[in-house]
């Protein structure tokens, strides 16, 4: 088989650049220690019920007036399924899986995460805005997927 000197070269420099990034990949995530984002807790997933604060999944109010609001997502529900919380509240969320990888996505705000077994992953959040929140599983975590659903209400004060 004939390859022109041209193909070939252009062939040999993008195998050769997917080698080099690949390398450059795997040398970045072993010397800066990758971790899921804003992972910094770690779980052991099979005892999250029993682990504090896990084990009663909820919203605390702190001395600040702020909020903590604790989820263990499981296929395919969220705990607490609605979580319930004044205008204005600033809501610090920290969530974990007991199983597979899920979603957590609530629209129209900046909450968007990504809930892996093993690690706690936070976010804040302000809900100046009242009403009914959808909180959304987005990562594709089995048949019931599409069932995965919670509901923040964020109620007038
Ligand atoms: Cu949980 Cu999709």
């Amino acid at each position: 088989m004939h390859v022109h000197k041209y193909e070939r070269a252009w062939l040999i420099f993008g195998l050769a650049m997917l080698a080099v990034f690949l390398c450059l990949l795997a040398v970045a995530a072993v010397s800066n220690d990758i971790v899921p984002p804003s992972g910094m807790q770690q779980i052991d997933p099979s005892t999250v019920a029993r682990t504090p604060p896990f084990d009663k999944p909820g919203l605390r109010r702190l001395p600040d007036g702020s909020y903590e609001a604790y989820y263990v997502a499981q296929v395919f529900s969220f705990n607490p399924a609605v979580l319930t919380v004044p205008v204005g509240a600033k809501v610090t969320f920290y969530v974990t899986s007991t199983d597979v990888v899920h979603g957590f996505f609530v629209p129209h705000t900046d909450i968007n995460m990504m809930v892996i077994p093993g690690w706690v992953n936070t976010e804040t959040h302000v809900f100046r805005t009242p009403g009914e929140y959808l909180l959304i599983c987005h990562e594709y975590c089995g048949i019931g997927h599409q069932n995965m659903f919670g509901k923040i209400e964020v109620t007038k004060v």
